[in-house]
């Protein structure tokens, strides 16, 4: 992404999930390129320091929205309140499985409000933030998918079939409007140090080591978008969607299934949720 970042997409960028961790780094990103920023997260406490400190770094202009995306309304709400504002790049950073439990040992609702933030307010907020985009002619769309969206393993079959759909969706949306002049990435992560891994890792007795630096990610952000649908982010990333494209889908999903297990362990220690 060039410096001029605000002539490129526009005036404002809306980032989902920029409480902490990737978002609230790519909202300091895009702060430090000129662009003003609607923040969304659940807390508003953690949104008003991470707008505070965008002011006081940058100058730009913040607006926060408190607002869970897995309520029915959630899509509406955010429209509504960005509704006078020009989005030119939208990121969608909020998606990561907080629960890494088998399928059935949780609630039907776990997966259902994860495909409800995942895939259903994503196609929301898309819709009409793309097509107007579109219309423009410029804009920049920024998504997250995951390695467990390559390939089945046990523990993520819910989430991983939602960043499946995240990183299809988003390779149809780049073909779809490049040629309207709206640039579309998604990045594929492997484990990546934020907050939300330290805390479901810390449950489960381990910590993070060896996982991608949050500031690896927002790099790649900046420089991917507007050269191609997707990134792979890491070379341990990049090396395991070789290897999986090959195997056969029964080979990939067990050695996929072996290593996760390797790095989250067997399970939650006593005490945690
Ligand atoms: N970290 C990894 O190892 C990893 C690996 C592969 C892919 N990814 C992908 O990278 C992205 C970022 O992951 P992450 O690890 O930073 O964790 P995350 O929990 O997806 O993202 C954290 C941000 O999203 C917000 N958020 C989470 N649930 C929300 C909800 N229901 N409504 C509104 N905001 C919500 C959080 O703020 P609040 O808590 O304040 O709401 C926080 O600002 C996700 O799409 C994930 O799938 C991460």
């Amino acid at each position: 992404m060039p410096m001029s970042s605000r002539t490129r997409y526009g005036d404002w960028a809306l980032v989902v999930g920029a409480s902490e961790g990737i978002g609230a780094a790519l909202a300091d990103a895009l702060a430090a390129r000129g662009l003003d920023l609607v923040l969304l997260a659940r807390r508003q406490e953690s949104l008003d320091e991470v707008a505070q400190g965008l002011e006081e770094r940058h100058g730009v202009a913040t607006k926060t929205l408190a607002i869970d995306l897995t309520d029915d309304d959630a899509a509406a709400r955010i429209l509504e309140a960005v509704a006078d504002l020009e989005i030119g790049y939208l990121a969608v950073c909020a998606g990561a499985d907080p629960a890494y439990r088998p399928f059935l040992d949780q609630p039907l609702e776990a997966a259902e409000a994860m495909l409800r933030r995942n895939c259903l307010v994503l196609l929301r907020l898309v819709h009409p933030l793309a097509g107007r985009m579109a219309e423009r002619g410029r804009g920049g769309i920024l998504l997250f998918s995951s390695g467990a969206g390559l390939v089945g393993m046990p523990n993520t079959a819910a989430y991983g079939g939602t960043k499946a759909f995240d990183l299809v969706f988003g390779e149809g949306l780049w073909a779809e409007l490049a040629p309207r002049g709206v640039d579309v990435l998604t990045l594929v992560l492997g484990e990546t140090d934020t907050p939300a891994l330290r805390r479901l890792k810390a449950e489960r007795g381990r910590r993070v080591a060896g996982a991608t630096p949050v500031a690896a990610v927002v790099e790649e952000a900046l420089r991917r978008l507007g050269h191609g649908p997707t990134r792979m982010v890491g070379a341990q990333m990049r090396i395991g969607e070789r290897v999986l494209a090959v195997l056969p889908r029964i080979t990939a999903v067990r050695l996929a299934g072996r290593m996760s297990a390797r790095t989250m362990g067997a399970g939650p220690t006593k005490g945690s949720a």
